[in-house]
């Protein structure tokens, strides 16, 4: 929290004081870097500098308040299509940043798992990854999962050819495929759905993340730039999401009649 600066709401909050009205999986489209910098006078990679400060937040902040599984896009498959001086320097600030706040992650009990194909940005990063998750493959505290080289059609697709195989190698049968067969060959099998998105930086669109995770999925936009990602922005997402409603398609009678409705 900057100094000087009284929290918004107190960092008291534990999971265990009130689980339902938290969201267990918070997922971010961290944009707004590039525009950040411009803004600024600054070159857009001093952008994604200031962007790493913000993951930093939004981590301590989960993990401050009990949200156990955080989900960042980092870099996307599209993402490739720029500069290839930006790229190079993404590339080596996620190794850089990993390296720096592994030790720091660990103590807190984060585990990290990767999503994507990181295997694409080169040797370096990719043992640095593995070694990192790896490392904190035990940790029960926090889940924080990166999405590198991520697209949610090409991991539909691999799915598809992974269930495909297994229905040739006469393993399943069509018809018996179920969603929980997909959701297993997902890159995120394991994980619950993301029950809060937020997007910064203006744009209300999904830009092919997490598609079949989100279907359920509270969707929070907001103009703010990542690297200005803040506590009181976090805590505007959350109270934004237990307004909410969240029906999976009963009516409103029904919830609240199971629960008090919130
Ligand atoms: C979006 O801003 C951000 C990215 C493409 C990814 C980079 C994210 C970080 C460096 C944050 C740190 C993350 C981790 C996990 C260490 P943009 O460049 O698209 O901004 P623009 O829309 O203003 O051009």
């Amino acid at each position: 929290m900057p100094s000087g600066l009284a929290p918004i709401i107190p960092v008291t909050l534990k999971k265990d004081d009130s689980p339902e009205d938290l969201p267990q999986h918070l997922a971010i489209i961290m944009d707004g870097n590039g525009r950040w910098a411009k803004a600024g006078g600054q070159a857009r990679v001093q952008g994604h500098r200031r962007g790493v400060d913000a993951a930093r937040q939004a981590t301590t902040l989960c993990g401050e308040v009990g949200i156990p599984y955080l989900t960042l896009f980092a870099f996307s498959r599209e993402n490739w299509r720029r500069p290839d001086e930006e790229v190079h320097f993404l590339t080596q600030l996620l190794a850089l940043s990993l390296e720096k706040e592994l030790g720091r992650l660990h103590e807190n009990g984060v585990k990290l798992n990767i999503i994507g194909d990181p295997s694409s940005f080169g040797r370096k990063l990719a043992k640095t990854i593995d070694s990192a998750v790896d490392k904190t493959s035990n940790n029960t505290n926090l889940t924080l999962t990166i999405a590198l080289n991520y697209g949610a059609r090409q991991e539909l697709l691999t799915a598809a050819r992974r269930l495909a195989e297994s229905c040739v190698a006469n393993e399943l049968s069509p018809q018996a495929i179920s969603e929980s067969d997909l959701e297993g060959a997902l890159d995120t099998h394991g994980l619950p759905d993301p029950d809060l998105l937020i997007r910064t930086g203006g744009e209300v669109r999904l830009s092919n993340f997490l598609l079949w995770q989100l279907a359920y999925t509270e969707l929070f936009f907001t103009d703010v730039l990542w690297p200005d990602f803040n506590e009181a922005i976090f805590w505007d997402a959350i109270a934004a999401y237990q307004r909410r409603q969240r029906r999976f398609g009963r009516i409103g009678e029904q919830i609240e009649s199971q629960s008090g409705g919130r």
